[in-house]
């Protein structure tokens, strides 16, 4: 073994005084850089939440909506939810606040959305005496007649990709109607609601919001 070897020369000192530090430094940013994507990992996981307050900001803190022709979302089935979010994702239904916003949903959010809308307590109907009992008789009529309990079950509670309409709004239930009927809402392949709305008149989406939002 070579003296110098065993006592490096100042200069060999040096540069290992120099040097090392460079070296660790960089092994440290690699180190730090994994740490970062793991950490983001699982930030990526609890995004959710951060999320949801967005959410939260239109439909209401509890998930009800008291926001015009903002819809409730608690108590919606959890596949219903998810639908709605890929279909805004995909803009296959159309909306200049919803599209933006579903953008950047990942499959994991869009799950972990529907089920927390789903576990929340659904929107009481409205309180007081019914402002119009011959407008929701007509509606009660009108829903009979269209079968709607059929899809929507006779609590309207809804169930799988078919919404709860019980408690909803009654400005979105309308909205919605309306938009079935003129082609502006589409599902994906889903022809059901657009065929049932074809034939309404104004005055018949009227009673049936009103009816519906009063269950
Ligand atoms: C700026 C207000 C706003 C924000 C923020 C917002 N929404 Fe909406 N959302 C709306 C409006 C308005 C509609 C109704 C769209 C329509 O009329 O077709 C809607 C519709 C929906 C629907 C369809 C419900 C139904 O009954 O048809 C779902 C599901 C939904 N939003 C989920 C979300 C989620 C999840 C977030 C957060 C990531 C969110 N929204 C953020 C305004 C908002
Ligand atoms: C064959 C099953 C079926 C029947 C019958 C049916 N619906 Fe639907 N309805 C659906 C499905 C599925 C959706 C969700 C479609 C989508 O993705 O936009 C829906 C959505 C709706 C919505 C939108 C609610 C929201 O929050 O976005 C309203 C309102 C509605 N239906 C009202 C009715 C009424 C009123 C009747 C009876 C006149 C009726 N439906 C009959 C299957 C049905």
């Amino acid at each position: 073994m070579s003296p110098s070897r065993r006592f490096p020369p100042p200069r060999a000192l040096l540069l290992l005084a120099t040097k090392a530090p460079a070296v660790l430094r960089a092994g440290a940013a690699v180190v730090l850089v994994l740490l970062l994507r793991i950490l983001g990992g699982s930030a990526l996981a609890a995004d959710w939440h951060d999320k949801l307050a967005g959410c939260l900001a239109c439909h209401g803190q509890d998930g009800v909506s008291s926001m015009p022709e903002v819809p409730s979302l608690a108590g919606q089935p959890d596949l219903f939810t998810q639908w709605q979010l890929v279909y805004f994702r995909d803009a296959v239904r159309a909306n200049e606040v919803m599209v933006p916003l579903a953008q950047d949903l990942s499959d994991a959010e869009i799950r972990a959305l529907g089920a927390h809308f789903a576990s929340l307590p659904a929107a009481d109907p409205p309180a007081g005496s019914d402002p119009e009992p011959e407008l929701t008789a007509t509606g009660a009529k009108l829903v009979a007649a269209g079968r709607c309990a059929s899809c929507h079950l006779p609590s309207f509670a809804g169930q799988g990709e078919m919404p709860r309409l019980a408690g909803q709004r009654e400005d979105v239930l309308a909205k919605a109607l309306r938009d079935y009927k003129s082609g502006a809402r589409r599902g994906r392949g889903n022809a059901a609601m657009p065929e049932i709305t074809y034939g309404l008149g104004e005055a018949e989406i009227r009673a049936i919001a009103h009816f519906l939002s009063r269950r």
